[in-house]
């Protein structure tokens, strides 16, 4: 028969189904708000009827015999629509990992592994099988004030003033003192500590009650400022906020606090795109330079961060490097560079808004297009193209 785990159905999460005994405990701390199945039966009565209500499999290769996992993966194969897998174990067999060829999407994870593991196998597998999740790009600054807050408000104001879908969210996760919300002249409502009790009630009716409309298409979770807010959100909540969000827009910004947090790398992990912000100074440069090698080592199965030169100024005005130079720093090409200009910039973050709005003509406004356009594109994926060394 199959046991219950998890009592609560949210109609956004994850139903999963585990087959083995040990790995249930483990998937309800991964997936705090999935209803979990599990079959502990050697012999996987019930599994037709779980596993076609279940997206996510979860098997635990050394809790059965060999036979019996591989009937229970041919069976899956033909279950329509047919759920994603990840097989588990210390030592998976060769037969086994042949049968898994007949999946349309699977995993395997060698034990013993940790709950973040689990929960970034599943992710990839679950976003391609979702047409309707949305598009995740996180924006961290290699330093202070380089400006990633700046770069998320208005890739988010310009991605909401295309217009049409379910439009977008800016995500501001520097819980404790976002800006986010000051820039766009708007309330910060989202108050994370007190969900972080029971991350598995936080549903899409919690989530409008956390949102900001700002615009037309465009809202913001912030949360007031709170000096214990890092201590008090857990990694469950944190994450649930994104995956409730994930279902309700087409895009999420998130303006990601630079200081590493428990839940950095999980987020990160969700993100299509991760874009660090430098400025022209080489402290930063070097910053930049260290913060997407470690992102490259710590997230090797994810697409390379990019790298955005902020405040770039005619070199005549001051000693700041050249773009050769910053390049040349950085050992790599910088995706997009963005033009300096203070008064717009000041401008509008005094009015509350947008430069997008209170200063359209802005060059900001012109090269956060240009920045949306190759980050759409992904043309730098293999590091070959973008700008040009000293274009
Ligand atoms: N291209 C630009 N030209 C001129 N000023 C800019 C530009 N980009 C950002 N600024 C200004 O730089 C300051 C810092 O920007 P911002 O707050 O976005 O940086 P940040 O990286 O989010 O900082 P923090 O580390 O505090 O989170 C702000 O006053 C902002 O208006
Ligand atoms: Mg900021």
């Amino acid at each position: 028969m199959a046991e219950r785990v998890d009592g609560m159905t949210p109609a956004n999460t994850t139903r999963i189904l585990v087959l083995g005994s040990k790995l249930a405990a483990l998937a309800k701390e991964s997936f705090p708000a999935s209803p979990i199945e599990a079959l502990a039966d050697p012999a996987l009565a019930g599994l037709d009827g779980a596993s076609g209500r279940a997206e996510l499999v979860l098997i635990e290769a050394d809790a059965l015999p060999t036979d019996t996992v591989v009937t229970a993966i041919l069976r899956l194969a033909q279950v329509s629509p047919q759920p994603a897998v990840i097989l588990t174990g210390a030592s998976i067999p060769i037969v086994l990992m042949r049968a898994l060829l007949k999946l349309e999407r699977s995993d395997v994870l060698e034990a013993p592994f940790h709950r973040t593991e689990l929960a970034r196998a599943a992710a990839p597998l679950l976003r391609a099988a979702d047409p309707a999740h949305s598009m995740c790009w996180g924006v961290i600054g290699a330093v202070g004030g380089a400006g990633a807050t700046t770069v998320a408000v208005e890739i988010g104001a310009a991605l909401a003033a295309r217009g049409g879908g379910r439009g977008g969210c800016i995500i501001d996760l520097n819980l404790a003192d976002g800006a986010a919300a000051a820039y766009l002249g708007v309330s910060a409502n989202m108050r994370l500590g007190e969900a972080a009790a029971g991350p598995a009630r936080i549903d899409s009716a919690l989530l409008d009650t956390f949102c900001t409309p700002v615009c037309e298409g465009l809202d913001l979770l912030a949360n007031p400022r709170a000096p214990e807010a890092f201590e008090t959100a857990t990694p469950q909540t944190v994450m649930r906020i994104l995956e409730v969000a994930a279902h309700k827009y087409d895009w999420l910004i998130i303006d990601m606090p630079r200081h590493r947090r428990s839940w950095t790398l999980d987020v990160l992990h969700g993100c299509d795109e991760v874009v660090i912000i430098s400025e022209l100074t080489v402290p930063a440069l070097i910053a930049a330079r260290k913060l997407s090698q470690e992102l490259e080592t710590e997230l090797s199965d994810r697409p390379a961060p990019h790298i955005v030169l902020n405040r770039m100024s005619n070199r005549l005005l001051g000693p700041a490097p050249t773009l050769r130079e910053a390049q040349r720093a950085l050992k790599r090409e910088a995706l997009a560079t963005l033009t300096s200009d203070w008064e717009s910039a000041a401008k509008s973050v005094n009015l509350g808004g947008p430069i997008l709005h209170r200063q359209p003509r802005s060059k900001i406004v012109r090269d956060i297009a240009e920045l949306i356009e190759r980050l759409e594109a992904d043309k730098t994926k293999s590091w070959d193209s973008g700008l040009r060394i000293g274009a």
